[in-house]
C-alpha cells in the first residue's frame, strides 16, 4: 500500500496500489530515449491504452541517437500520444481524464533533454487533474511490464537486458529487488549495436543482426567467454574477437565486403556467445535461491535466441515470463504498471530527471 502527498499545489492525499480497495487507473509517460509513448493501465496490469511514437526513422540517418534531436521530435509527439491514449481509453473501457486514480512518468536513467519532456507533462496533467503524481525508474518499469496481461507475482528471478543494462535482479517482492550480477563493461544491447555496426548493419543494429544470426550457423566460429565473477558479464572481450574475427575473413575472402553467407554465422555464431553466457548464470541464479519463477526484461528480452532459450528452461519446469514485442522495448504501459505496483517510485512533484543510475 502507498500513501501519496504531492504538495506543489494539492494537499490531496491517496491511497495507490493493490491494497488501495479500488479501481485504479494510471496514466503514464515515457520519453527516455526515442520513443514518446503514453498508456492508461487498470490495476497494474490490465492495458486499455497504449500509444508509442518511434523516433527509429529520424535517427536511422545518423546512425544512433542524437539527443538533442530526439528531444525537440518528443516536443512535436508528446500532445498527440497524450490525446490519443485518452481517446482509446474513452473508446476501450469508457475512461475519462476524470477517472484516472494518478499519474506517471519516467525520471530516469536516460536522455536528460528527453526525459524532462515526458515528466514536465505527466507533472502538468497530474496539477491540472489534481490527482497524484508519481515518478518511475525506467529500469524498474521494464521489469513491471512482465505484469501486464499475466499473473505473475513475486517472488522471482529477473534477467534486465537493455541498451545500458544487464542485470541479473532477485525481486523478492514488489518493492524489494537485489542485483546479484551485472555487466563489467558493455551492456548485452550495447554490444549487439557495436558488432552490428562492425559487421556494417545499419541502424538500430540489434534487432537487425538478430535476423541475419536466424539464418546462420551458431556453431561456424567459436568466440571467447569472459571469465568473470559468478554472475557477472562481460562483453568488451567478445566484441574485439569478433573485429577480429571479421578482419581475418575479409583478409581470406580477399574482399572488404563478406559474403552474405559469412557474414550471417558470424553474427549467429556472436548470438549463440551472448544468450548461453546469459541463460547459464540466469539458471545458476535460480538454482542458487531455489525460484521457479523467471522473467525477462528490457529491449533485448526481443532478442529471438535469449527468448528461446530462456523458454527452454520451462522443460526443466520453470516458469518463464516475457514480454511480448510490444512491452519488451520501451512503451509507457510498463511504466503505468511500475507506478502502481510501487517498485522504487518516487512521489514528490519536484522530483528531478537524472540521466545515469545513481
Ligand atoms: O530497453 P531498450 O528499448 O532501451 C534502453 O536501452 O533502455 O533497449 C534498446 C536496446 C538496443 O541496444 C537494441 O539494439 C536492443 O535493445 N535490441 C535488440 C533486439 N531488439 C532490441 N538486441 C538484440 N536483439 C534484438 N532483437
Ligand atoms: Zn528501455
Amino acid at each position: 500500500m502507498k500513501m501519496i502527498k504531492n504538495t506543489l499545489f494539492s494537499e490531496k492525499q491517496a491511497v495507490i496500489g493493490p491494497d488501495s480497495g479500488y479501481d485504479n487507473y494510471i496514466m503514464a509517460i515515457e520519453s527516455s530515449c526515442d520513443e514518446t509513448a503514453c498508456a492508461i493501465v487498470k490495476n497494474g496490469r490490465e492495458v486499455i491504452a497504449n500509444v508509442v511514437a518511434s523516433q527509429i526513422k529520424t535517427h536511422a540517418q545518423f546512425g544512433g541517437v542524437i539527443p538533442e534531436i530526439a528531444a525537440r521530435e518528443h516536443l512535436d509527439s508528446i500532445n498527440i500520444v497524450i490525446e490519443e491514449a485518452f481517446k482509446q481509453a474513452k473508446d476501450n473501457a469508457g475512461i475519462n481524464p476524470e477517472d484516472i486514480t494518478a499519474f506517471a512518468g519516467t525520471v530516469g536513467p536516460g536522455l536528460v533533454g528527453c526525459l524532462l519532456v515526458g515528466l514536465n507533462a505527466a507533472k502538468t496533467l497530474a496539477l491540472v487533474y489534481d490527482k497524484p503524481f508519481i515518478g518511475v525508474n525506467h529500469l524498474n518499469a521494464h521489469l513491471c511490464g512482465n505484469y501486464l496481461d499475466t499473473d505473475l507475482k513475486p517472488p522471482f528471478m529477473a534477467l534486465l537486458v537493455s541498451g545500458g543494462h544487464t542485470q541479473i535482479i532477485d525481486v523478492k517482492s514488489y518493492s524489494e529487488q537485489q542485483i546479484i550480477g551485472e555487466t563489467i563493461d558493455d551492456a548485452v544491447g550495447e554490444a549487439y549495436d557495436k558488432v552490428a555496426r562492425l559487421v556494417g548493419l545499419p541502424y538500430p543494429g540489434g534487432p537487425k543482426l538478430d535476423k541475419m544470426a536466424q539464418e546462420g550457423n551458431p556453431k561456424a566460429y567459436i568466440l571467447p567467454k569472459a571469465k568473470v565473477d559468478e554472475f557477472d558479464f562481460s562483453f568488451s572481450g567478445l566484441k574485439t574477437a569478433v573485429l577480429r574475427l571479421v578482419k581475418q575473413l575479409k583478409a581470406e575472402y580477399n574482399t572488404d565486403e563478406l559474403p552474405e553467407n559469412i557474414l550471417k554465422d558470424v553474427c549467429a555464431s556472436f548470438q549463440e556467445c551472448v544468450s548461453s553466457t546469459l541463460v547459464k548464470k540466469v539458471r545458476k541464479a535460480l538454482d542458487k535461491t531455489g525460484y521457479k519463477q523467471v522473467v525477462i526484461a528490457g529491449g533485448v528480452a526481443a532478442n529471438s535466441e535469449i527468448r528461446k532459450k530462456i523458454f527452454a528452461l520451462e522443460n526443466d519446469g520453470f516458469k518463464v515470463f516475457a514480454p511480448p514485442m510490444k512491452y519488451c522495448t520501451d512503451n509507457a504501459a510498463m511504466v503505468a504498471s511500475c507506478a502502481y505496483f510501487n517498485t522504487n517510485t518516487f512521489d514528490d512533484i519536484n522530483v528531478e530527471v537524472f540521466s545515469r543510475v545513481k
